[in-house]
């Protein structure tokens, strides 16, 4: 009897676990291509994915012109599961985040599409402590691998031959505000490179 009583605890607390986990499983926004600046003119493609699958849950933006769109109704056109747009331009800019039907929201990226001839290809969520990232400094045509210049918070940090830079082992005092230039191509737009201490967040990247 009294192993019973035992297992009923132990389920109760489990249904209790589970309950817990389903009312704060949260999705994730997934940017393809994988970069919080991109060039206008592109395919984009973004979708929502909590532990579930990626039902319930809408990408939602905020640009200059809109607020709180819900892709689909208000822009982009979504494919079963993915939000796509077929021709990105510069009013593509701005906070994309998925919400769900009751309201709750993922945490936000923000994606920076540019009309210009250079951009910093930088991960759109945060880069996890201790992990390593590599930023890139594009032209639009042809892709090039020229020396670039990489900036942080304004000053300039790194120049590189290839224009790509790595940061290893990013600390919390890596976080800022990056963007690169290119010699007789230009400045890309900037973008903030947050980084985060979160396990959650470590399986997209
Ligand atoms: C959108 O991106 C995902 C990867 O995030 C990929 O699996 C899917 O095929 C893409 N969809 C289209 C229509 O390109
Ligand atoms: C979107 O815009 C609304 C209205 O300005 C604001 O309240 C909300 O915080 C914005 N959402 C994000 C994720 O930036």
């Amino acid at each position: 009897m009294e192993g019973t009583g035992s297992w009923r605890l132990l389920v109760f607390f489990f249904s209790f676990l589970l309950l817990g986990l389903i009312l704060t499983s949260t999705a994730r926004l997934t940017v393809s291509p994988s970069s919080s600046q991109l060039f206008e003119h592109q395919f984009m493609n973004l979708s929502c994915e909590d532990d579930d699958g990626s039902a319930g849950w809408t990408v939602t933006r905020n640009t200059s012109r809109e607020t709180r769109a819900a892709c689909g109704a208000d822009w982009g056109k979504l494919d079963a599961f993915f939000c796509t747009i077929s021709y990105i331009l510069p009013w593509d800019s701005g906070v994309y985040w998925c919400e769900s039907s009751s309201g709750s929201s993922s945490s936000s990226s923000s994606i920076s599409v540019s009309g210009g001839s250079v951009i910093l290809q930088s991960p759109v969520l945060p880069v996890m402590e201790g992990h390593d990232v590599t930023l890139h400094c594009q032209t639009k045509s042809p892709p090039s691998e020229l020396p670039a210049d990489f900036y942080k918070d304004g000053s300039l940090i790194r120049t590189e031959p290839t224009g790509h830079m790595t940061i290893h082992h990013v600390t919390k005092s890596d976080e800022g505000v990056y963007k690169c230039s290119i010699e007789a191509s230009g400045e890309s737009p900037s973008s903030w490179i947050h980084v985060s201490a979160v396990r959650r967040d470590e399986t997209q990247s």
